[in-house]
């Protein structure tokens, strides 16, 4: 559905943020492990998480939905996962079908994973080679794409992993796999990846050890250990809120309240990097939830300027460079952000997708092979941009559109329910005017 977004007066208001979905995600795959009952309230009901919770169930759990976000799961514990009778399809979702790679590995098991034409363009070869190391069995197709098929005996061994991506789903996938394997199973990554795999476990009772390495971390679990059932409270996704956060932050005279924000520190490298930028960005009323701090953010309307990004933070941002560019297609100077060849296979190659949503709309920017660099200014807007199925590359061109000089339209954006299907909902409630058309 082509949909339109219009320039509009300040954005006012207090909205509370979606339920993460990276938590979403690993509370569904830990609950159906363990033994007992979960209890989840906030899940986020978006596509890549409802797909989630229906592998689990296709692989003997029984996931439940009581009412809205609140969720009940009766897991395997010691019988363990089953192999499902039908392919698992895992839609949209990259962090679905490699953490669920993971979590199956340890099992007596055998199961195909498929997904849409965007994660079945993207590569699995970074969770399946090290799993094959542990003992799985795989076929896929010749790029090491989807569909795919493991096929495992049960008895995995431990493995010393040093990765070559600074990933926490090919990090997850490992210590998943480790849940089931005798003997301790580590992880080494460079820079430090988002750590909700290990907070999570620790609350399932799993004994996790982190050793810093450099600016990098290994992190070890050792097995076998049958997890625990808990309750989860999911706090709000801050790649979520940063949609909001940046529509008010480029819209004169806006000034609003994002509540229940994550705040975990591999996770706000965005909201660093807009305060360098001279973004009024004010995080207050700080407590916990679920193992996680979580905050309410204030931001107002301000006038940026660009800066350079720090390439080591970009794991702590991986997801918000396509919305930083719109932030900084608005700044006084030039942004530069570097050492994110990872972008260029995330849903879509976010650094081309961005490139060409900027451009289009008459903004000065230069495509690197690994990031882009974008001096601000005026915004003519008015194209019309293809978003290639990536809901952030969608979320970004409907805020750029919301102070450019004319409406930018996108092709589609069905696909934003994937990770925050209310966004239509909140961006209208703080005064946005996004238009889908029929
Ligand atoms: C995620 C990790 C990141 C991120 C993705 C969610 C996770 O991917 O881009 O949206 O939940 O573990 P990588 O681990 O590939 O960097």
């Amino acid at each position: 559905m082509p949909t339109i977004s219009y320039k509009m007066g300040p954005l006012k208001g207090k909205i509370f943020a979606p339920g993460d979905k990276s938590i979403s995600h690993r509370s569904l795959i830990l609950g159906a492990m363990a033994k007992g009952k979960t209890n989840i309230t906030g899940l986020l009901e978006g596509a890549d998480i409802m797909a989630t919770a229906e592998a689990m169930n296709k692989l003997g759990a029984r996931v439940e939905r009581i009412k809205k976000g609140e969720w009940i799961i009766k897991g395997c514990g010691e019988a363990g996962l089953i192999s499902p009778s039908e392919p698992i399809d895992c839609g949209n979702a990259g962090t679905g079908v490699r953490l669920l790679m993971g979590a199956i590995s340890g099992y007596k098991i055998s199961a195909t994973f498929k997904g849409d034409t965007s994660l079945s363009s993207r590569p699995m070869a970074r969770v399946l080679n090290p799993l094959e190391q542990m003992g799985i069995e795989y076929n896929c197709d010749e790029g090491e794409t989807l569909p795919a098929t493991i096929i495992s005996s049960g008895n995995l061994k431990s493995i010393d992993y040093v990765s070559p991506h600074a990933s926490a789903q090919v990090k997850s996938a490992i210590l998943l796999a480790g849940i089931n394997t005798s003997g301790v199973t580590s992880i080494t990554e460079h820079t430090l990846s988002r750590d909700h795999s290990e907070n999570m476990l620790k609350a399932f009772g799993a004994t996790i050890n982190i050793e810093t390495q450099g600016q990098g971390q290994k992190v070890s679990i050792k097995g076998p250990v049958t997890l625990k059932g808990t309750d989860i409270s999911i706090p709000g996704d801050p790649s979520s809120a940063a949609f909001p956060i940046i529509a008010a932050i480029i819209t004169p005279g806006s000034d609003i309240l994002v509540q229940n924000v994550m705040m975990n520190p591999t996770r706000i490298g965005l909201f660093t990097t807009l305060t360098e930028m001279g973004a009024y960005l004010r995080a207050d009323n700080y407590r916990t939830s679920g193992g996680e701090i979580i905050a309410d953010i204030h931001v107002k309307y301000s006038q940026l300027n660009g800066v350079i990004v720090p390439e080591e933070r970009a794991p702590s941002m991986i997801d918000e460079y396509p919305i930083l560019a719109v932030a900084a297609a608005y700044a006084k100077g030039t942004t530069v952000m570097r050492g994110i060849a990872e972008m260029r296979v995330k849903e879509s190659d976010r650094i081309k997708a961005t490139f060409e949503l900027l451009i289009k709309n008459g903004v000065d920017v230069k495509e690197h092979s690994d990031g882009l660099s974008i001096k601000g200014g005026s915004v003519t807007g008015g194209a019309t941009v293809l978003t290639h199925h990536d809901h952030r590359i969608a979320m970004s061109a409907l805020i750029l559109g919301i102070n450019a000089e004319n409406p930018i339209t996108i092709d589609d954006s069905s696909m934003i329910a994937t990770s925050f299907p209310t966004f239509f909902e909140l961006m209208a409630e703080i005064g946005a005017k996004i238009e889908v058309t029929k």
